[in-house]
């Protein structure tokens, strides 16, 4: 038993436990998140005794007499203070890891009321962020400081016009804690369900003996695969992933749920996992599309161990390499990566009539419900899915993890459950960026100009399908890079193996592919005796002309821009590496995509309907942004709802740097027609019940279609990145300049470039998701992901391109950010002691890692 006091309050804590579960659990001081449980994260930082502390490492009985203040705890005019810093710099993105960010900053800020900016990143050193790169947190914590010093907070801006630096329009609740992710809820009466996972990668399941666990008290059932209504298979376009694995069926990988325990409270819930005993016959495990491409290898599904093969060809490459004065051959790898993102998966789902509603974190609310109506057997309208705040998503929150299995839990027991993954889990469970081997060959003239490209590129897509066939061909589209040549073929192979499956992550393939076409590059400039600057520049697209893939591409391209805003950093310094990259907006190559809205008045307000998915990257802020400029309702009458299934029309997933393009469109659509109505009714206040509807289809042309020019994408983002280093070897800057065609929130962009630039340098550099037998062995604190205090100068520069018509202009920038990244910097270290890599992470620098 101890005493202490939380906020101010005293409190008698019976039982002994860790602080974060009391916090959390029975006082519902929901601001304290639970990102990893294991001391590594920071979500949970409360201040004892005024010290920030992790509120996931004390357990009760060691705060007898002490002080606990949290979010909740902070005064009217410090919630204020941090709310409008940490908007007005850009502090927040997802948001999760926000509250023990601004409990970090309250440790330091009561000490020290005016820290130099060094002093402010050590203050959050041990707060991992994965959105925002740390910069814009930094600033929010000086600028609160400032604030503090002042003794007032000015007004927010008025002006929500396109281009402006406004704050994010959930700033507010993500800063105080009051925002609601699925595992802030509580509900009456809720129970808590976990799945049972394999023990083997590979394995016949033979019995599954649940009666034990069954027997314990407060054990509300245990279900297996032969309790599933509907099909037993989901997966987000290839319907290939078990909800749980059958008796007599295979498992494919330790991921994999054997079966579903739900229980009164979380303890019970462990108790009663360790209780089920399941029969296993342990079969060979295939670790590697090596492997998985011999002849006898064991199938890890029965269609075969091949997922897809892309082939695209324009030209003759064979050839124009054969004829070019200058030809390189290498080959690459990229390994595995883990998305990291703050917020674990976790949904709660409760009966809703004879249906279930499902509470979720995902990057699609349609496809959380498509996926499950298909398990439970029920048609749309009896499974309703509504997005709570989703903790950051970076594509690993695009197939479901643990909604249905909340949903299915929900839908038999008749009780309202939270299905919630441990750190550990998550970082097994939910498909990663596939590791390549990919072998690439240019030839170039005398001069530079690239003749061709030839390449093979081999992807280990893991235990499911989840995004790997778009991923591969995106990664195989994209390989020829953002130039102007028209011999280009490529192969590309994507395996099952029974590791963890891989699928969307930041970039979707075209991570792994710069780095081998924008390496290659550099090494050609060598060879040719220009400068890496210089090959770019005369082989850049421009306006007017066609891309390898035969897209003739539109005024909005500025590609050479980006390369225009780079130059005087590229000539002032000697350590200085340099890559380009391109990304398409939207999911495009002639599949449907459409962006879809309403917007409904009611109460004298305008609300926003989108079923689009914002993950952090600010995309309720830039419907808003749309709204405003087209309309100029006040801002405080706009009201951004979040993504349902059964008031927001279906926007499709938040995937392929789309959003922006696609629901801004639909937005700026129904925005017509809303116009129109105001003059005719003299203002927003007559329309109270109507509702506007805007849709936007993107057409583009299939991949080989007919045609001399298809229309692969409806827009492409373009960028390039430097990397700087020191006399020590170490990175000084990075300055990163994208064409976004029109930036919507400057300091939106901004922060979607500095964190991406700074995920990709842990892509370069320091991050590992090691495997072992097809078992992953990293936590969450051996990522190797970067802290603040260890980043250097960013610097982002938006370009703005016009030319674009749709969309104001408007060019997402979610995944290019983190493209051109890895290849800048392994330049600048060939620069610095003239070792050519080709293996990520870099091996030889002052980040390696033993
Ligand atoms: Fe920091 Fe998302 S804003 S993790």
């Amino acid at each position: 038993m101890a005493h202490f006091t939380v906020n101010g309050q005293a409190v008698t804590v019976e039982q002994n436990q860790k602080l974060l579960r009391y916090l959390r659990d029975t006082l519902h001081l929901t601001s304290v998140k639970d990102g990893c449980s294991e001391g590594a994260c920071g979500t949970c930082t409360v201040l004892i005794d005024g010290k920030p502390t992790k509120a996931c490492i004390p357990q009760t009985d060691k705060l007898e007499g002490k002080s606990v203040i949290t979010v909740e705890g902070l005064t009217d005019f410090e919630k204020q203070v941090y709310t409008y810093a940490f908007g007005m710099a850009g502090a927040v993105q997802c948001g999760f890891c926000i509250p023990g960010m601004v409990m970090s900053a309250k440790g330091l800020l009561d000490t020290n009321p005016d820290p130099t900016r060094e002093e402010a990143a050590y203050a959050i050193r041990n707060n991992i962020c994965r959105c925002t790169g740390y910069v814009k947190i930094i600033d929010g914590i000086l600028l609160a400081a400032e604030l503090f010093r002042k003794g007032e907070v000015p007004p927010v801006p008025t002006d929500w016009s396109l281009g402006q630096r406004v704050p994010r329009v959930d700033v507010e609740e993500k800063v105080t804690g009051t925002g609601i992710y699925p595992d802030d809820v509580y509900l009456d009466g809720m129970i808590y369900g976990s799945a049972v996972r394999s023990q083997y990668p590979r394995a016949r399941v033979l019995a599954i003996h649940t009666e034990e666990a069954r027997a314990l008290p407060g054990v509300v059932g245990v279900f297996t695969a032969d309790d599933i209504p509907g099909q037993n298979k989901v997966g987000h376009l290839v319907k290939d992933w078990d909800t749980m694995i059958a008796v007599g069926d295979i498992t494919h990988y330790l991921g994999d749920a054997i079966c579903l325990v739900a229980a009164e409270t979380p303890e019970i819930l462990a108790q009663a996992k360790a209780l089920v005993k399941v029969d296993y016959e342990e079969l060979p495990m295939v670790r590697s599309p090596r492997e998985a491409m011999l002849p006898d290898a064991p199938l890890v599904h029965r269609t075969g161990n091949l997922l897809t093969h892309k082939h695209i060809q324009r030209g003759n490459p064979a050839e124009a390499i054969a004829k070019s004065k200058h030809v390189l051959t290498q080959h690459f790898s990229t390994p595995w990566t883990e998305h990291a993102f703050l917020e674990p998966e976790c949904a709660v789902a409760y009966p809703d009539g004879d249906g279930v509603m499902i509470l979720s974190t995902d990057q699609g609310a349609y496809d959380t419900q498509h996926e499950t109506m298909g398990m439970l057997g029920l048609p749309a309208e009896k499974v309703k899915v509504r997005n709570c705040l989703v903790g950051g998503g970076f594509g690993g929150k695009e197939d479901v993890t643990v909604q249905h299995h909340a949903a299915l839990i929900a839908y038999l027991t008749k009780r309202p459950v939270k299905v919630k993954l441990t750190r550990a889990e998550s970082i097994l469970i939910h498909p990663k960026r596939h590791p390549m081997e990919m072998e690439f060959s240019i030839g170039c003239d005398e001069n530079g100009i690239i003749q061709g490209v030839a390449a093979e590129v081999i992807a280990d897509t893991g235990a499911y399908a989840s995004l790997g066939g778009p991923v591969l061909e995106r990664a195989c589209t994209h390989a020829a890079g953002p130039y102007n040549y028209q011999n280009f073929e490529i192969d590309g192979w994507a395996y099952y193996t029974n590791n963890p499956p891989a699928g969307a992550f930041r970039g979707f393939g075209v991570t792994q592919t710069c780095f081998c076409i924008e390496s290659l590059l550099n090494q050609m400039a060598d060879i040719v005796g220009i400068t890496p600057w210089e090959i770019r520049y005369r082989n850049a697209i421009r306006p007017g002309q066609e891309l390898p893939n035969g897209q003739i591409v539109d005024e909005s391209t500025g590609l050479v821009e980006t390369l225009e805003a780079v130059k005087p950093y590229v000539e002032a310094n000697q350590y200085v590496g340099l890559a380009c990259a391109m990304k398409n907006a939207g999911v495009g190559v002639g599949i449907p995509d459409t962006g879809r809205c309403r917007l409904v008045v009611e109460d004298g307000k305008l609300h926003i309907f989108a079923g689009a998915s914002c993950i952090g990257q600010g995309l309720g802020t830039v419907l808003t942004q749309m709204v405003y400029e087209q309309t100029k309702i006040p801002r405080d009458k706009i009201v951004y709802e979040r993504s349902n299934t059964y008031c927001a029309p279906d926007s499709g997933t938040t995937s392929g740097s789309r959003q922006t393009l696609f629901t801004g469109e639909a937005v700026r659509r129904a925005c017509q027609d809303l116009k129109a109505a105001m003059a005719e009714s003299g203002g927003l206040d007559g329309l109270n019940g109507q509702e506007f509807y805007g849709e936007y289809l993107g057409k583009t042309d299939p991949l080989g279609a007919p045609v001399p020019n298809p229309v692969s994408h409806v827009a492409y983002g373009y960028a390039t990145q430097v990397c700087i280093l020191d006399d020590e070897g170490r990175i000084r800057q990075m300055v990163a300049a994208h064409d976004v065609g029109k930036a919507v929130n400057p300091i939106s962009i901004e922060g979607q470039i500095e964190g991406g630039v700074v995920m990709s340098m842990g892509f370069a550099l320091t991050e590992r998701y090691p495997l072992t037998d097809c078992k992953p062995t990293a936590k969450y604190g051996t990522l190797g992901l970067f802290r603040a205090n260890q980043i250097p100068e960013i610097t982002p520069i938006i370009v703005e391109k016009e030319g674009l018509n749709v969309a104001c202009g408007a060019i997402g920038i979610g995944e290019i950010t983190s493209i051109p990244t890895a290849p800048a910097i392994a330049d600048a270290y060939y620069r610095y002691d003239g070792k050519f890599r080709t293996s990520l992470p870099l091996e030889g620098t002052p980040y390696s890692r033993k």
